[in-house]
């Protein structure tokens, strides 16, 4: 077999057989296809599509490509909650401990920031001393002992996708709806949990611009979970806006704790509640409706900051982050952004509010770049809201006042503000069960 046949079969829009894909993914894995045939067959996806037989062996090789942890020590149903990447958005950080905090247990494994998009490991490590990353055996009693522990992926956990991923975000070849679904569902059926709920993001925000691709993306990948006998819902969910006030790490743990006190952002707090509500209820604990009304308890009550503070403890992270946020520690230089009308903001483009916040610090533009953890913006005004001219529609952090010329000009290019309020949107567009 020949990675030039495999590549010239599918950019002529023919059907790749399960022996060629696994053929390409013991490829990428042992390192004997190079990255330009890696990229060429990702750019012949990205045209040609994959039908849904190739799209799971795809997924299947992606996750036999690595290790697989052995979770038969620990005891109880095993959720995760996976989104498809987003700005603003932390709700892993708020609904992971609320469904721990219920006895469910939650062992995650998190990306970083993707282009544009925030990642739940880089959130984290704007704690001090948080480790993401942890032995099999640390990582495994850890979920035993209090249901809840997030890492990053380890080297050995899908790398065909790792070495993929990296790839497809140099070459364009990131949004395309097979390679998004082998991807995610590779890593999740790799991590072995029982019940998978999705969060799969949809508008300027996200890789799926439309409702209609994001549906069909959910479809596919909710298909291909419960083809592996996972329990699988996803839910579509509003990504045109920038999720709550916060985006950039520290800024982002600090509004994730603010929600678990009861005082986060409406939007927030619903979409974290809806997520929250079909994990439990995959788990068993009840309908959605009762699964979301037991989850706002864990607000009420405490109970769930009270397993975020003990998760970051136990990950050698400093729980008085937690418990009193105005600790962590503040950018460097903070800048105003005014509003240069009087009018609703008709549009807060979330895709650029990404870009603005990664020109301030809070991403990467290279794999090597670091990141500054108390980078990144905070909302003053949200869609929907009526702003004077002059007023503050965002506060800007940065370690380099030279860099906020750029990220303001980008936002307020991709802030609309008109006479009229915009149409209402809603948060969840759809379930996919
Ligand atoms: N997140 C992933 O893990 N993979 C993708 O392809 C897109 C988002």
């Amino acid at each position: 077999m020949r990675m030039y046949d495999i590549i010239k079969k599918k950019r002529d829009g023919g059907e790749l057989s399960a022996e060629e894909i696994n053929f390409f993914i013991r490829g990428v894995t042992d390192g004997s296809v190079p990255d330009y045939q890696i990229s060429a067959l990702c750019m012949a996806i990205y045209f040609k599509g994959m039908t849904v037989r190739e799209t799971c062996d795809l997924t299947y090789a992606v996750r036999d490509s690595g290790e697989k942890l052995d979770f038969s020590s620990v005891k109880g149903i095993r959720v995760d909650k996976h989104s498809t990447g987003g700005v603003g958005d932390k709700t892993s950080l708020v609904v992971a401990p609320i469904v721990a905090s219920l006895g469910v247990k939650v062992a995650k494994m998190s990306g970083r920031g993707l282009g544009h998009t925030g990642g739940t490991v880089d959130k984290l490590e704007a704690i001090d001393g948080f480790r993401t990353t942890l032995s099999d055996g640390e990582f495994l009693r850890q979920v035993d002992r209090i249901g809840l522990a997030i890492v990053g992926q380890s080297k050995q956990f899908a790398p065909a996708d790792k070495k993929m991923y990296a790839l497809r975000d140099v070459t364009a070849t990131v949004d395309s709806m097979p390679l998004i679904a082998a991807s995610i569902m590779g890593k999740k059926l790799a991590a072995d949990d029982d019940c998978i709920v999705l969060d799969v993001k949809t508008g300027s925000g996200s890789f799926m611009k439309s409702v209609e691709n994001s549906r069909a993306l959910a479809r596919l990948m909710v298909d291909i979970g419960k083809n592996a006998g996972k329990k699988m819902v996803a839910l579509i969910t509003n990504m045109d806006r920038p999720l709550g006030y916060a985006i950039g790490n520290s800024l982002e743990v600090i509004e994730a704790v603010q929600t678990l006190r009861g005082c986060g952002p409406k939007d927030l707090t619903e979409v974290c509640l809806t997520l929250a509500g079909w994990m439990l209820s995959l788990a068993g604990k009840g309908t959605p409706e009762q699964c979301k009304a037991l989850a706002a308890q864990t607000i009420a009550d405490g109970s769930a900051l009270k397993k975020l503070a003990e998760a970051v403890a136990a990950q050698g992270g400093d729980a008085r982050l937690i418990e009193d946020p105005s600790r962590f520690s503040p950018a460097a230089h903070v800048h105003s952004v005014l509003s240069p009308a009087e009018g609703y903001i008709r549009r807060a483009d979330a895709e650029a509010y990404g870009f603005a916040s990664l020109a301030l610090g809070a991403g990467r533009n290279t794999a090597e770049d670091t990141i500054d953890p108390a980078a990144g913006i905070v909302l003053k005004k949200k869609t929907g809201d009526l702003v004077r001219k002059g007023e503050e529609i965002a506060t800007l952090y940065a370690g380099k006042a030279s860099l906020f010329g750029a990220a303001e000009k980008t936002l307020l290019a991709a802030t609309e503000i008109g006479a009229l309020p915009p149409a209402d949107e809603p948060l969840v567009y759809g379930v996919v069960e």
